[in-house]
């Protein structure tokens, strides 16, 4: 764990809350938690043919009906306003979460990504994995745009399972070379604390790295915690701490339709949206992120940029 700071360089739609924000008293959804081996990775279920082919159906469908649910291209801002303990004053972070430069999302998409955020004036931007697929080639364009970030404190990043795979396994570190080189450091279980009292640590991926969330109960007590991550369910290891994470990786579902998505994400225990741990404000929002893996397609599953108010509570 690092205490030194590695220093670096409205939109519509509904107005999201976290669980215990003052103004909403039941939203998200309480944890089961079961007590899995810290390492276990989570994976997708296989798809059987027959169930293919009821995807496939299933998406015709929503295709047919639903074409205005559908609309990989405009990101929209989310916002929520989060109180914390024993914070000392407001601290605005803006979540970009699962950018996947590559074939199938654009240099301009990207530059987009870093106009809304820069328009949401943050203190820090967050960016929570994923930044390409396949090839860490793409890490140079992505960089490029990244760079044009302007938060008061600083960006800071953690790396997705895509940026560990791309390379055939050998590209996470010159993904994060390229983000270095523009200032933005990977804050791989590490943390820091921030002039309002705010404690921001970053957590490996749980796939493809090896997380450390037991460092989060070693920082000094009753002091505000944020931690982001890449694959929210390192949050199964985190609901006893009192502290908000921030994630992606789910994208949402992507194709979020009924069986598509149950299928695909049935053994994920947190899709998108907020979920209540069991410490008082224990809590972690899933970002529904904002590139395309696989395929340049979207359904009931819109680009987001989270603008998150972390306040003294
Ligand atoms: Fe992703």
């Amino acid at each position: 764990m690092n205490s030194k700071v590695p220093q670096s360089n409205s939109q519509l739609e509904p107005i999201t809350t976290p669980p215990d924000a003052e103004d909403v008293s039941e939203r998200g959804s309480a944890v089961e938690l079961a007590s899995p081996e810290l390492g276990h990775v989570i994976q997708e279920g296989r798809m059987s043919r027959r169930d293919l082919l009821k995807n496939v159906a299933a998406l015709g469908v929503v295709a047919l009906v639903g074409e205005r649910l559908a609309d990989p291209t405009v990101p929209e801002i989310t916002r929520h306003v989060v109180p914390m303990r024993n914070l000392k004053e407001r601290v605005r972070v803006v979540q970009l979460s699962d950018l996947h430069r590559s074939w199938c999302v654009s240099d301009l998409f990207v530059a987009q990504a870093v106009d809304l955020a820069n328009a949401q004036s943050p203190d820090i931007v967050a960016l929570t994995g994923d930044f390409v697929t396949k090839s860490a080639s793409y890490a140079i364009s992505c960089a490029a745009q990244l760079k044009r970030l302007t938060p008061k404190i600083g960006t800071y990043a953690i790396p997705g399972n895509h940026d560990y795979w791309c390379d055939d396994g050998l590209g996470m570190p010159r993904v994060a070379e390229e983000l270095a080189g523009i200032g933005i450091p990977m804050l791989v279980n590490k943390a820091f604390r921030l002039d309002s009292g705010l404690w921001f640590v970053g957590l490996d991926d749980i796939w493809a790295g090896a997380p450390k969330p037991q460092m989060i109960p070693l920082l000094p007590k009753g002091e505000p915690v944020l931690a982001i991550t890449h694959n929210p369910s390192v949050y199964l290891y985190m609901t006893h701490y009192e502290c908000t994470v921030l994630a992606g990786h789910t994208h949402g579902g992507q194709i979020n339709v009924p069986y598509f998505t149950r299928k695909h994400f049935g053994k994920m225990p947190y899709l998108r949206g907020w979920y209540k741990g069991e410490a008082p404000h224990a809590r972690l929002y899933v970002s529904r992120g904002l590139g395309t893996v696989h395929i340049p397609v979207r359904i009931n599953s819109r680009p987001e940029i989270g603008v998150f108010d972390f306040v003294p509570a």
